[in-house]
């Protein structure tokens, strides 16, 4: 179940005693936590199981790539974990992300978001020239996340400089979750194109992905608090 509170906090540790102590500061301050695949290969159901006591919202961001039928069996691993959002890697075709929708499905009224990633942000345009994609970086994630869209997934994870394009070409109801998000003023660590909560809000993001202005203040109930004004003072 997701929340009004848009913000997702990254938990991106190995240790379950950290993640446990954020998880627990953070419940009632957050709308959700994502949790990606170091702490999930790290520390697997149980660990997860652990953080979900809180009832906090799970964003399990493994990922997923492979042939159709391999991520659906994936998604079907996942779904007695009860996660409210998976995801795929767009990159994996029509074909599987249909195949993940439908797995995704036989949860009933439990049934998870599907997300596509869609391009990479550690990505260039000669890394994509690489791999034999021809075109500009926007252009591609345009391209996927219309596939996307078109295979029956429930949104996908963009920059906030994509916000208003995707939202343009896909409507209102397909989700956009975004990282790279910082408050005024906070260190950008090693994200490059970044943008406000209320700014990437106010372009139409549905949830918005931030780590470690969070994680690494001295109280991140504090700075998830801090973040949330400034929503509410936008809305
Ligand atoms: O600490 P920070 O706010 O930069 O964390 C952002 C989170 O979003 C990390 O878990 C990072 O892996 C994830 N992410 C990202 N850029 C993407 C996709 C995911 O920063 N394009």
């Amino acid at each position: 179940m997701i929340t009004d509170n848009p913000v997702f906090c990254a938990l991106d540790t190995t240790e379950l005693g950290r993640a446990l102590a954020l998880a627990r500061d953070l419940d009632g301050h957050v709308g959700g936590i994502k949790l990606g695949m170091e702490f999930f290969n790290a520390h697997g159901p149980s660990g997860y199981h652990a953080l979900a006591e809180t009832g906090l919202p799970i964003f399990l961001d493994l990922k997923l790539h492979d042939i159709p039928n391999t991520v659906a069996g994936g998604i079907r691993a996942v779904l007695p974990l009860r996660p409210a959002i998976v995801n795929v890697h767009a990159a994996g075709g029509a074909a599987m992300m249909r195949a993940a929708a439908d797995a995704a499905a036989e949860a009933g009224d439990a049934r998870p978001l599907v997300i596509a990633v869609t391009m990479l942000t550690s990505l260039d345009e000669s890394d994509l020239a690489d791999t034999g994609v021809t075109g500009t970086p926007a252009d591609h994630v345009r391209r996927l996340a219309g596939l996307a869209a078109r295979s029956g997934l429930d949104g996908v994870v963009c920059s906030a400089h994509e916000i208003e394009t995707l939202r343009r070409d896909l409507g209102p109801d397909f989700k956009l979750i975004v990282p790279g998000i910082r408050p005024e003023g906070a260190a950008l660590a090693d994200q490059k194109r970044v943008m406000t909560p209320a700014r990437a809000l106010e372009l139409g993001a549905d949830i918005l992905v931030i780590g470690r202005p969070i994680t690494g203040a001295d109280s991140p109930r504090a700075a998830a608090d801090s973040i949330t004004r400034t929503l509410s003072l936008a809305a």
